[in-house]
């Protein structure tokens, strides 16, 4: 089964595609975004739900999302149409990592697509070279909450824990102004709604072809939760500024 169905069913219930409640993610946006005419760009936007919230609260704010998924950016075309955003938003369907903008922008975002460019800090890196003079990043990324076993590296990266993952970015360069460590509830509501959400879609469509195939990654990806990393991943938000204009 195609990875971006399975990707867009399980996010059915929970469009932020990251481990964060609605209050979690208006108060990120509160934060990173500097004044209600800003340009915001976000680095692997999936199907834009963090612009699209941010569009709707900032009506002069405009919006350039860029994602490798056509499914998901087509998804996010039509919600910002039902939502009267669309004439503000722009969105490329390209590499993230490969990106270039004639123009900077006031926020750069990046939740969950660091693999994209091949960890932390060079997703900073990127995110750097958008941002206009006075601009804030956010970032969303995981670090190890407890020791994680081998399977649980292999599976979801080499992060490290949260006070050396902080660390790093400070050595970088940045200063934290805002920051958000998911809550057991948060990481968990995921989960379940990633997992819950495909397995009904499953449920309740059994002639579909791909319905057997989406019980089992439900079932996969349950298991993965629960057996290798519920114990051990974390997952913090940050916004930064740069530490030297
Ligand atoms: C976990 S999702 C996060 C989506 C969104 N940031 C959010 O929090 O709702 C990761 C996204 O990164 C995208 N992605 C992965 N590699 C990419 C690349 N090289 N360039 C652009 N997007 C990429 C995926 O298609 C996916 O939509």
């Amino acid at each position: 089964m195609n990875r971006d169905r399975i990707s867009r069913l399980a996010h059915a219930d929970h469009p932020i595609a990251s481990p964060l409640d609605d209050d979690a993610v208006r108060l990120l946006l509160d934060q990173v975004i500097p004044r209600e005419d800003a340009r915001v760009l976000d680095l692997g936007c999936g199907s834009a739900e963090w612009l699209l919230r941010a569009l709707q609260a900032n009506p002069r704010l405009h919006a350039e999302g860029v994602d490798l998924s056509e499914a998901s950016l087509a998804e996010a075309r039509d919600r910002a149409r039902a939502l009267g955003v669309a004439d503000r938003l722009t969105l490329h369907h390209e590499d993230a990592a490969a990106f270039t903008a004639a123009q900077p922008f006031d926020a750069v975002l990046s939740s969950g697509a660091t693999h994209a460019f091949g960890g932390l800090l060079p997703t900073l890196a990127a995110a750097r070279k958008h941002l206009a003079p006075g601009g804030r990043v956010l970032i969303g990324d995981g670090f190890w909450e407890g020791e994680p076993s081998p399977e649980a590296v292999a599976m979801l990266g080499d992060f490290a824990d949260l006070a050396t993952t902080v660390d790093r970015v400070v050595a970088d360069g940045w200063t934290p102004v805002h920051g958000h460590v998911s809550t057991r509830r948060e990481l968990d509501h995921y989960e379940w709604s990633w997992t819950g959400s495909l397995a009904s879609w499953a449920l309740d469509h059994p002639a579909d072809p791909d319905s057997a195939d989406a019980l089992a990654a439900s079932t996969t990806h349950r298991d993965e939760w629960l057996k290798v990393y519920r114990d051990c991943f974390g997952f913090v938000c940050l916004v930064l500024r740069p530490t030297s204009a």
